[in-house]
């Protein structure tokens, strides 16, 4: 039995904040935001929370793959902003609203949250376990950023993507191989220091930290490695791939691994300048965006790659099925 990625949603909330926004509560400037991230707008959520983002993409996933809901036989979420600190995981709010009864869980991996959810999903269907796994990744991160600080909040964004992964026979169509790590001696670089039980809620330290600088030289050799190593061990080039699908973090990130595996730019999908960091949704709101389009085809060879805190990484090759 074979995994392959059946199907792609997405939901973006309400709220368009724009630089010049950010310049009028932080000491910022949209010339510094554009020119070290590429980032010119992100959508806040304001009474909405990461489980109402979730449902809203998971529902068109599901739609879009001709599948009733009650096909699905699990749901896995990846997210560094739960509705809940401990239970019950965001996966099991959006399962009952979904109205399937079927095992849900969350995962944190942070902005590679994506790719160790089609991991699993990949994993459980090979087994024979599962059919239908709907995967999403969903973030308002605006709730857990410090909007005095301006080394954060200009960066991350708020938004959910969602896809079914299902069971095939047919090889051409399947996942063909994915790469997933971690190191964490590096956890303190990214970090939500007062949302556990070691500092308690702290309110001073409750909102993400991240030492940036650090974090983007630490991305760009590990992410670069990973891609490189993917696309060797399945003796690819970029010539075989149609669409780079990275997690939108920094649009130099990006363009520094797109260089390191000569990644012609047109295949390079960028939506940061218009999303900003979504986390774990970034990539399945790329795909959705290339899917709307129109450009992305199916049978259509995806490249992605996600890094994020803990720190953790992750590399997948994945041809799209809808
Ligand atoms: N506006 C204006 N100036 C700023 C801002 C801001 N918003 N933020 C920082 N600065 C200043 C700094 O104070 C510093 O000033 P100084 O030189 O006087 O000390 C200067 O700009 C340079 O700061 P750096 O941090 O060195 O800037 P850098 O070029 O590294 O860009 C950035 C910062 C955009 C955060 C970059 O490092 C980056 O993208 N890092 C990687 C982020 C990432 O990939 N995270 C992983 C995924 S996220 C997740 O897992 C949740």
């Amino acid at each position: 039995m074979y995994a392959k990625f059946s199907s792609i949603g997405a939901y973006v909330p309400k709220r368009l904040v724009t630089n010049f926004d950010l310049e009028k509560i932080v000491d910022t400037s949209d010339e510094w935001i554009t020119q070290r991230t590429g980032i010119k707008t992100r959508y806040f959520a304001d009474e909405e929370v990461t489980s109402d983002l979730a449902y809203e993409a998971g529902k068109i996933a599901i739609e879009r793959s001709g599948l009733k809901n009650s096909d699905i036989d699990m749901i896995i979420l990846a997210t560094i902003s739960p509705d809940y600190f401990a239970m019950p995981s965001t996966a099991c709010v959006v399962a009952d609203r979904l109205g399937i009864v079927a095992p849900a869980f969350d995962i944190s991996a942070a902005c590679t949250g994506f790719i160790y959810a089609l991991a699993q999903a990949k994993a459980f269907i090979e087994s024979g376990m599962n059919k239908n796994i709907l995967i999403i990744g969903a973030e308002t991160l605006s709730k857990i950023i410090d909007f005095k600080d301006r080394t954060t909040c200009v960066i991350f964004g708020d938004g959910a993507g969602a896809s079914v992964i299902s069971a095939t026979n047919n090889k051409e169509e399947a996942i063909l191989d994915i790469d997933i790590n971690s190191d964490g001696k590096y956890q303190d670089y990214l970090i939500t220091p007062g949302r556990g039980v070691k500092y308690g809620v702290e309110t001073e330290n409750i909102y993400l930290q991240m030492k940036g600088n650090e974090t983007f030289k630490v991305a760009v050799r590990t992410l670069s490695k990973s891609v490189k190593d993917i696309l060797e061990r399945n003796n690819m080039s970029s010539d075989n791939i149609e669409w780079f699908i990275p997690h939108q973090a920094n649009y130099r990130i990006i363009d520094a691994v797109g260089r390191a595996i000569k990644m012609p730019s047109e295949k390079s999908v960028l939506t940061v300048d218009k999303y900003g960091n979504t986390s774990s949704a970034s990539i399945p709101m790329a795909i959705n965006e290339m899917y709307e389009s129109g450009k992305l085809k199916k049978g259509d060879m995806m490249l992605l790659d996600a890094f994020g805190g803990g720190f953790t990484w992750g590399s997948a090759l994945v041809p799209f099925g809808l």
